[in-house]
């Protein structure tokens, strides 16, 4: 089982929607996913909730998590045999995400490519250096053009995190999607969104699998989560 964190101390910036159409991707490629909503905002359990009352059904499972009961209801899901556990944080809270990083195998920060908002990235991959492990930084709500990406692209690389190779940009069907509790993808399949979701889930994916990919034998048992 492995562990995707989608954290940022900026709010706004696309964790929950890149967390909620993350676990739909994982779910389509034929995994049991689980998502911690970790946020008391509870958005990607609001999202859950439409999902189920608009007749989307009920995967992939989402909880609201206390993060001090984190180390055990991970422990509960290796058991149940999930293969996915994607963790939704908030922003600002530093003991949440100190939480969901110790515990990630891959932590995924989004950020708009603004000033403020680079400024706020930089300190979360600061925060997750400082607990060891490598931060992967996701361009969100990029805009057609414009000089910013690039300066973006560079500050995210001098800062010594990687950079996902895919940029998500500001596109209506991720929102739209939201309504009814879908993700882009279901929303609008041949649509550039769709696309976008794709490749980051393809590029998640090999890091996060790459090693059973080469190998390592995995025992896999779909009990139910
Ligand atoms: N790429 C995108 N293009 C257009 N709208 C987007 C995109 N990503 C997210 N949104 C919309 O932006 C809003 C904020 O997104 P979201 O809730 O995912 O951010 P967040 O980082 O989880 O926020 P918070 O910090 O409050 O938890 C939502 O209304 C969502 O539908
Ligand atoms: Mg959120």
């Amino acid at each position: 089982m492995k562990i995707l964190a989608v954290i940022s101390q900026k709010g706004g910036v696309g964790k929950t929607t890149l967390a909620t159409t993350l676990a739909v991707a994982a779910e389509q490629d034929g995994k049991s996913v689980a998502l911690f909503d970790l946020d008391p905002q509870a958005s990607a359990c609001f999202w859950a909730d439409r999902r189920k009352s608009s007749g989307h059904g009920e995967t992939p499972v989402v909880r609201d998590v206390n993060y001090n009961r984190l180390p055990h209801v991970i422990e509960a899901m290796r058991a149940a045999g999930c293969d996915l556990v994607i963790l939704d944080c908030p922003p600002v809270h530093r003991d949440i995400a100190n939480e969901a990083i110790s515990a990630a195998d891959m932590v995924l920060i989004p950020t708009r490519a603004e000033a403020l908002d680079i400024r706020a990235m930089s300190q979360t991959v600061r925060l997750v250096q400082q607990l060891s492990k490598t931060p992967t930084v996701v361009l969100t709500f990029c805009p057609p053009t414009g000089p910013e990406i690039e300066q973006a692209r560079d500050g995210i690389k001098s800062l010594g995190a990687t950079l996902a190779p895919v940029e998500v940009h500001l596109r209506k069907a991720f929102s739209r999607a939201q309504q009814d509790g879908l993700t882009a993808q279901e929303y609008e399949p041949s649509g550039k969104a769709a696309q976008e979701v794709k490749k980051l889930y393809d590029y998640t994916a090999t890091a996060l699998y790459r090693k059973e990919a080469h190998g390592e034998t995995k025992a896999k048992s779909r009990r139910s989560i």
